[in-house]
This record gives C-alpha cells, sequence and structure tokens, in this order.
C-alpha cells in the first residue's frame, strides 16, 4: 500500500491518520498513514528519509509548518502566500511540492458545512502568524468585504497586510485598541493563545449581532475562545474540528485525485469530542 505520515511535535494525538483511513475506505483504497514525531531539528531529514523510503504524501502540523515550506523544492500559490505548507508530495523525479490547504479547509467548512455567505462580511483576523496567514487571502477570495488584522506585535500585523496589497479592504489595528474597533460579523482567532494555554482576554463589544465566531483550534485548545464568542451573543461559535477535517480532504484530493465525502468523518469525530 502507498505510505503517507503526519510530521509534528508532539504528534501522538493527531486525528490525521484516522480521517485518512475514513476517507480511504470510502474508495476502498488501502494506504499505510503514520505518525512521526521529529523535533525541529531533525524535521527536514525525517522528511527526506520518509520520502526516500517510499513515501508518498505527508501532512505537516505544529512546529513544523514554516520548515516544511522552506525544504520543498517547489511550492503551491497557498503555499507560497502563507509562508507554511500542511502538506507535501513528491514528484516522479523525487522533488518536493509545498501545499498549504489550510485556508481553502476553513473556507471548505464555512461554506459547505455551515453554509454561510462570506461576501459582504466585515471579518477580524485575531493574530498574524503562520496560521493566520494560511486563511487570510483564502477568506478575501471567499469574499469578505474587509479584513481587520489585529496581532499582539503590530509589526507582523503589518507585514501581512502589506503582503496582501488591498488596502482598501485590508487595515491593522492595535491589539490594545480592540475594545474600541466596534464590531464584526466574522471573527477568527488565528492565535496561538488557546493551544498555549496563554488566556486571550478579548472585549466582548467585538461580537456583532450576526456574528460568527470561528477558532482555527479546536477540542481543549478553543473553549476559551468559543465560551468567550457564546458569552458576547454570537449567532454562531464554532472551532476548527471542521477545517481539520476539510483541509484534510483538500490533502486526500492532492493525492488521490477524488475529494472524499467529509461529513460521516466529521461527525464521528464531533460525536467524541
Ligand atoms: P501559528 O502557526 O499557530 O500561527 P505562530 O506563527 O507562532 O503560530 O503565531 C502565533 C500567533 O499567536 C501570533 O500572532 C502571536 O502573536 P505575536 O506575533 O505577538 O507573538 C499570537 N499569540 C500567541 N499567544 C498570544 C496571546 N497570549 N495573546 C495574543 N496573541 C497571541
Amino acid at each position: 500500500p502507498s505510505q503517507f505520515a503526519v510530521f509534528g511535535h508532539p504528534i501522538a494525538h493527531s486525528l490525521s491518520p484516522r480521517i485518512h483511513q475514513g476517507f480511504a475506505q470510502q474508495f476502498g483504497i488501502t494506504l499505510e498513514y503514520r505518525t512521526i514525531d521529529a523535533t525541529p531539528g531533525d524535521f527536514a531529514d525525517a522528511v527526506r528519509a520518509f520520502f526516500i523510503a517510499g513515501g508518498t504524501g505527508a501532512n505537516v502540523t505544529l512546529p513544523h509548518k514554516g520548515a516544511a515550506s522552506s525544504l520543498a523544492d517547489e511550492r503551491s500559490e497557498a503555499a507560497t502566500r502563507a509562508g507554511t505548507a500542511n502538506v507535501l508530495t513528491r514528484l516522479p523525479d523525487g522533488r518536493l511540492v509545498a501545499h498549504n490547504t489550510d485556508g481553502a479547509g476553513l473556507v471548505r467548512d464555512l461554506t459547505e458545512r455551515h453554509r454561510v455567505d462570506l461576501r459582504g462580511h466585515d471579518a477580524l483576523l485575531l493574530g498574524a502568524g503562520g496560521a493566520a496567514r494560511a486563511v487570510a487571502w483564502s477568506l478575501l477570495d471567499a469574499g469578505v468585504q474587509t479584513l481587520t488584522i489585529v496581532n499582539r506585535t503590530p509589526e507582523t500585523a503589518d507585514a501581512l497586510a502589506d503582503a496582501i496589497g488591498e488596502p482598501a479592504r485590508v487595515h491593522t489595528r492595535y491589539w490594545d485598541d480592540l475594545a474600541n474597533l466596534g464590531s464584526y460579523d466574522l471573527i477568527v482567532n488565528a492565535t496561538s493563545a488557546g493551544v498555549l494555554g496563554g488566556g486571550l482576554k478579548l472585549p466582548m463589544s467585538l461580537v456583532g449581532a450576526r456574528a460568527l465566531c470561528y477558532d482555527l483550534a479546536y477540542g481543549a485548545a478553543a473553549i476559551d475562545f468559543v465560551a468567550w464568542a457564546k458569552a458576547g451573543g454570537a449567532r454562531y461559535a464554532w472551532d476548527g474540528l471542521g477545517m481539520l477535517v476539510e483541509q484534510a480532504a483538500e490533502a486526500f484530493a492532492l493525492w488521490h485525485g477524488r475529494h472524499p465525502d467529509t461529513e460521516p468523518v466529521y461527525q464521528s469525530l464531533r460525536a467524541e469530542g
């Protein structure tokens, strides 16, 4: 069977093997999909060893997404924009291609699963690191009207806005000013505060009457943000489990040429969480 793996550190609790096996079953595909724990120092060598040993494709998660983009020989447009990659594929001549399916995964979760039309939304993006860069262009392509980027370190938000280069639609504001910004229709938490356990202090005034609040993280890491959004009266408050499944489906389609039905896999993971 063809071989796949997800690289991370830590990686033991990754849902990716189950997700990809669930997709593969839909098509009667037999594949190997394992987790590989690599420290940042070992990551590049571990990836090369995996592909030299016959690996077909890899997923990459924290903290290796930047390194995955850097080590590849070619990058998709999404990976180039984000500067990070969550998928690596191997060309017949052995060169590696970096892809980033996180942004497409988020938009698919919002528009296909949750049936939200993002056009005309005023969106607030919290954070400007790798996760934020991976979704910023996708939100704009999906039709959000304005995107306000706020980051604890303002220079990083400015750098992302400059990279996008649409000054009429994309603005930055200061984190310390969050209480004075008014409200938004879409609030995306792309900070790693929940993952790191360093609680975010967000003013309720950000949550507009029809607000959709979305944390790119899922499970325990998203609990605080989702609770804040609900307390603020958000119309919807979701964690990133759907995005996780959708980014995996986009990777599966790159590798196998077919797009799986994500709903049964999503429902079974949701039922456990
Ligand atoms: P990821 O790949 O998860 O995006 P990252 O590139 O390290 O990880 O980015 C982490 C993001 O979370 C950054 O925007 C970071 O803000 P800084 O640029 O100021 O470091 C943000 N972040 C992490 N902890 C935070 C906290 N407690 N409050 C606010 N922002 C936080």
